[in-house]
């Protein structure tokens, strides 16, 4: 029997270091508690389900929305990315609307806020099986390269990129809509694992590749469907024990900095924007783009601070530091009167140049006219600025107006 390759492709949560308060007291200590999470945990309800980078931990996000979020009222993610904010929004009971430039992040969080009611996650499972089963009695050497195979062949060995192109060909024979887009995420979750690339954020060839083994490609997915539906079924267990009356979020493709939000609808703001020119959130999700018929060049010409325009140098940290200032003032406009906005951002470098996140997003609220009156920063052990011994840190900041 065939080992599958020894590679190790999870996305690891950096570890936390020391967290330091800082502004008005009380708001301060509770931003600390937001970020004070065991990052070894095992994600809880369909947290895990799909790898993304710079995810948010779903602690931090359920106990904001607590502590800042009021009684009752609707939450705002304009970066939603994979929806860790969506769901514990969804198990707040609260309306939600999220917005991000990638279509695969919103069918990434869309499937992660499906609430199946009468033990219908196991149909994920049931047709997920089958589905893996109907593909392991075809020789996988002898199957058509799908359609959209040549744009990404050079990333997988040919037998498991025929065998992802079967199995993505039956997803889409599955005549229930939402069983039939859960199932392409699943695939999704895979993707990057059976492929070469290193990991999520990491678009190059994994130093270690190896073939996986024929049929690897079936037995995984059958694996991450019963793993998915066992997630399905801990949401709704635990909406309907604390009888939760889940709201049904929205997602919106949508540039953050031009989205037509309501003005005063919401009462929290809680997001993690890009941190300056750390992602290149366009390319990590390239293999991904076929699957999901999404045009690449919407994501791409409209990305916030990637990596790769930070990289060429020239106004790209003031072009971040506009753009954002636009999303932040996108943003407040759409939040009642005095509710918060929570930003998540790291530290990034520009150059020789350290940008400390805290001190931007001071910058940017200045220039609206708005308040930052606390926040809580973080310590990152395994991030440094350009490779030295300082430190770069996570912040969660409190903006007011
Ligand atoms: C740090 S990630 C968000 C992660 C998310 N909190 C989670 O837990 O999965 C930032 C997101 O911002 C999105 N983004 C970048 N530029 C954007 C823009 N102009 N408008 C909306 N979203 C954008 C990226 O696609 C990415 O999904």
């Amino acid at each position: 029997m065939p080992q599958p390759p020894r590679r190790l492709k999870r996305s690891l949560m950096n570890t936390g270091g020391p967290i330091t308060p800082w502004g008005e007291p009380g708001a301060a200590a509770k931003l600390a508690e937001c970020l004070d999470v065991d990052p070894e945990v095992r994600l809880p309800f369909t947290h895990g389900f799909h790898t993304y980078p710079a995810r948010m931990h779903p602690h931090t996000a359920e106990r904001a929305i607590v502590r800042f979020g009021g009684k009752a009222g609707a939450v705002l993610d304009p970066f939603v990315g994979s929806g860790t904010v969506a769901v514990e929004a969804l198990r707040a009971g609260r309306a939600f609307t999220g917005v991000d430039i990638s279509a695969v992040a919103l069918e990434i969080a869309w499937a992660r806020t499906r609430v199946f009611r009468g033990g219908e996650e196991r149909l994920v499972e049931r047709e997920g099986v089958e589905i893996a089963h109907r593909a392991s009695k075809f020789e996988s050497d002898g199957l058509p390269l799908p359609g959209w195979g040549p744009d990404v062949e050079e990333w997988f060995s040919p037998h498991t990129l025929r065998e992802v192109g079967l199995v993505a060909a039956l997803v889409d024979e599955v005549k229930r809509t939402d069983l039939r887009r859960v199932l392409r995420v699943v695939l999704s979750s895979i993707l990057v694992r059976l492929s070469k690339q290193a990991s999520d954020s990491v678009t190059v060839v994994d130093r270690d590749w190896r073939p996986w083994p024929p049929k690897a490609t079936y037995r995984m997915f059958a694996e991450k469907c019963r793993e998915v539906a066992r997630s399905y079924g801990f949401l709704a267990k635990d909406l309907r024990e604390r009888g939760v009356k889940a709201t049904e979020p929205e997602f919106w493709l949508e540039d953050a900095r031009a989205v037509k939000l309501p003005r005063g609808a919401f009462a929290l703001g809680l997001t993690s924007p890009p941190y300056p020119g750390t992602y290149d959130y366009a390319f990590h999700h390239f293999l991904r783009y076929p699957l999901f018929g999404e045009d690449a060049r919407f994501a791409r010409s409209r990305e916030i601070g990637p990596r790769r325009e930070f990289k060429k140098g020239g106004d790209a940290l003031r072009r971040y530091e506009d753009d954002m200032t636009q999303c932040v003032k996108v943003a407040l406009d759409a939040l009642a009167p005095g509710a918060p906005l929570l930003l998540l951002i790291g530290d990034g470098r520009f150059g020789t140049r350290d940008v400390r996140a805290d001190d931007l997003v001071r910058d940017i609220a200045a220039r609206l006219g708005a308040a930052v009156p606390a926040g809580a920063s973080q310590e990152r052990t395994e991030w440094s600025f350009g490779g030295r011994r300082r430190k770069k840190a996570e912040h969660l900041v409190l903006v007011a107006r």
